[in-house]
C-alpha cells in the first residue's frame, strides 16, 4: 500500500483521537468526564433551525454558488459592518465548509512552496498541518518569558523574506488569551509596512469575559479591504453552537477571494444550501443567544479557576475568552501526552496534551461542558496526581485505582 509523502507528513488531530478514545470508553459504559471538547453544549438558535427546515421543505436542495448563497454573503457583510464597523462588499466574502476549510483554502491561495507562515505559540493545532499541506513552512514563535504572548520583537526576529502571513487567533485556542489593542495595532502596522498578510482567526471573538473586548485589526487601518493585508476568518461553529453545520467564511481582498473561489470550485464546491440557510438564520436572528452562551461559559471559567487555584503546583493564566484554559502541569510531568493518557486511563478524564499546541508540560482543559463536568473532572485530576490521596475511589460502583505514582 503506497501512501503519499504529503499525507504521511501530516499529524492526525490529537483532539479527535482523544475524543474517539473517550467515545469508545463511554460506549463501554465508563463514567468519562470530557474536558477535551471543542464545542459548546447549546443547541443551534431557533432561527437557524427554522431557516434550514424551511429550506429542506422546498425540496430544492441543489448545488450552491461556489462562494456561498447571496443572502448568506449579505448577512456576513452586515455582520462585518455591525461587529467591525467595516464596510465590505459581497465580492470580499467567501463561504466554505467550516472555518477550518476557510483557513485551509485561504492558505492554499496565498502560500507558495518555501513560503513561511508565522504562528504564535500556543497555536491552534491545525495551523501547522494546514501550512504544510499548502507546501509552506510553519514558523513558531514562543515567548521567551514563558507567557502565552510573544512580543513584537520576538515576532519581528522570526520574520524573513519568505514570510507570507502571520496568523493571530484572539481570543486564543488553547490559552484563552486576548491580545491587547497595542499589540494588534503594532501587528497591523508591521504587516502592512512589510506586505505580509495578517490572518485574524476570529472564531471566538465574542466569547470574551469580564468586559474585555477582542480588538479588531480593522480598527488600526484606514485602508480599504481591497488594499489591506488584513484577512478575517470566522464561522458559526463556536458562537452559535453550530459545529455540525460546517459553515465558515473569509473576508478579504477580492483577488484572494476569487482565488479561493476557483480553488473551491475545483474541490468541494459551495457548502450545503441547508447549512448555509441555517447560518443565515443564526446571523440574522436574535443575537442574545450568543450573549447567553458567553455568560454560561464565563461562569464555567470562574468555577474552573476556583478549582485550579486550589490545585497544588499547577500554574494558571486566567483565560479572558474562548472556552479553554491551558494550565501548567510541569510540576507533575514534562510529558503532556503521557500525562493526558494517564488521566484518561486512571481518572477517566479527557484533556488535550499541550505539546500539540506548542506548549509542552501544559494540558488544555475545556469548560464548554457543564459546571459539574468541570468540578468532577478537576476533583478526579487532583486525586490522580496527589501522592497522599487514597489509592482507590468509587464513582458510583466503578472503582478507580491510582497505582501509577
Ligand atoms: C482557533 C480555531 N479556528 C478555527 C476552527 C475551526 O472551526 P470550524 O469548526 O468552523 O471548522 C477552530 C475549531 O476548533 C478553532 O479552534
Amino acid at each position: 500500500m503506497s501512501i503519499s509523502q504529503l499525507a504521511r507528513s501530516i499529524e492526525p488531530s490529537p483532539t479527535l483521537r482523544m475524543n474517539e478514545e473517550a467515545r469508545l470508553l463511554r460506549q463501554k459504559g465508563e463514567p468519562v468526564i470530557h474536558l477535551g471538547i471543542g464545542e459548546p453544549k447549546n443547541k443551534a438558535p431557533i432561527s437557524a433551525l427554522l431557516a434550514s427546515a424551511a429550506k429542506l421543505n422546498t425540496g430544492e436542495i441543489k448545488y450552491a454558488p461556489t462562494s456561498g448563497i447571496p443572502s448568506l454573503k449579505k448577512a456576513i457583510v452586515r455582520y462585518t459592518e455591525e461587529n467591525y464597523g467595516r464596510l465590505v462588499s459581497a465580492e470580499n466574502v467567501i463561504v466554505s465548509g467550516g472555518a477550518k476549510q476557510s483557513i485551509y483554502n485561504l492558505l492554499l491561495s496565498i502560500v507558495d512552496p518555501q513560503d513561511e507562515v508565522i504562528l504564535l505559540a500556543p497555536y491552534w493545532v491545525s495551523y501547522p498541518e494546514m501550512v504544510k499541506l499548502a507546501y509552506g513552512h510553519p514558523v513558531v514563535v514562543t515567548a521567551e518569558d514563558g507567557s502565552f504572548q510573544p512580543s513584537m520583537a520576538e515576532i519581528e526576529r522570526a520574520v524573513s523574506s519568505y514570510t507570507k502571513a502571520i496568523i493571530l487567533n484572539s481570543p486564543n485556542n488553547p490559552s484563552g488569551v486576548v491580545y491587547s489593542e497595542a499589540f494588534v495595532a503594532s501587528m497591523v502596522d508591521f504587516c502592512e509596512s512589510r506586505k505580509i498578510y495578517l490572518i485574524m482567526d476570529d472564531i471566538y471573538h465574542k466569547l470574551v469575559f469580564d468586559g474585555v473586548k477582542a480588538p479588531s485589526a480593522y480598527s488600526f487601518t484606514k485602508k480599504d479591504v481591497d488594499e489591506s493585508y488584513i484577512i478575517v476568518t470566522n464561522g458559526v461553529s463556536k458562537l452559535y453552537g453550530m459545529t455540525g453545520h460546517r459553515i465558515g467564511w473569509v473576508v478579504g481582498n477580492r483577488k484572494i477571494i476569487e482565488a479561493i473561489d476557483t480553488l473551491q470550485s475545483a474541490t468541494s464546491s459551495g457548502p450545503s444550501v441547508v447549512s448555509q440557510a441555517a447560518a443565515e438564520g443564526a446571523l440574522t436572528g436574535v443575537q442574545s443567544v450568543v450573549e447567553h452562551l458567553r455568560l454560561t461559559i464565563q461562569n464555567n471559567r470562574d468555577v474552573l479557576m476556583k478549582e485550579l487555584r486550589s490545585f497544588n503546583g499547577v500554574g494558571i493564566t486566567c483565560p479572558q475568552g474562548t472556552f479553554y484554559a491551558l494550565p501548567d502541569f510541569r510540576a507533575y510531568s514534562r510529558n503532556s501526552v503521557q500525562l493526558a493518557e494517564m488521566l484518561l486511563k486512571k481518572a477517566l478524564v479527557v484533556t488535550v496534551p499541550g505539546v500539540t499546541f506548542g506548549m509542552e508540560g501544559h494540558l488544555r482543559l475545556s469548560y464548554a461542558g457543564t459546571v459539574k463536568d468541570v468540578t468532577e473532572g478537576i476533583k478526579r485530576m487532583k486525586w490522580a496526581l496527589d501522592p497522599n490521596a487514597p489509592n482507590e475511589i468509587f464513582i458510583g460502583d466503578r472503582k478507580l485505582v491510582r497505582d501509577w505514582l
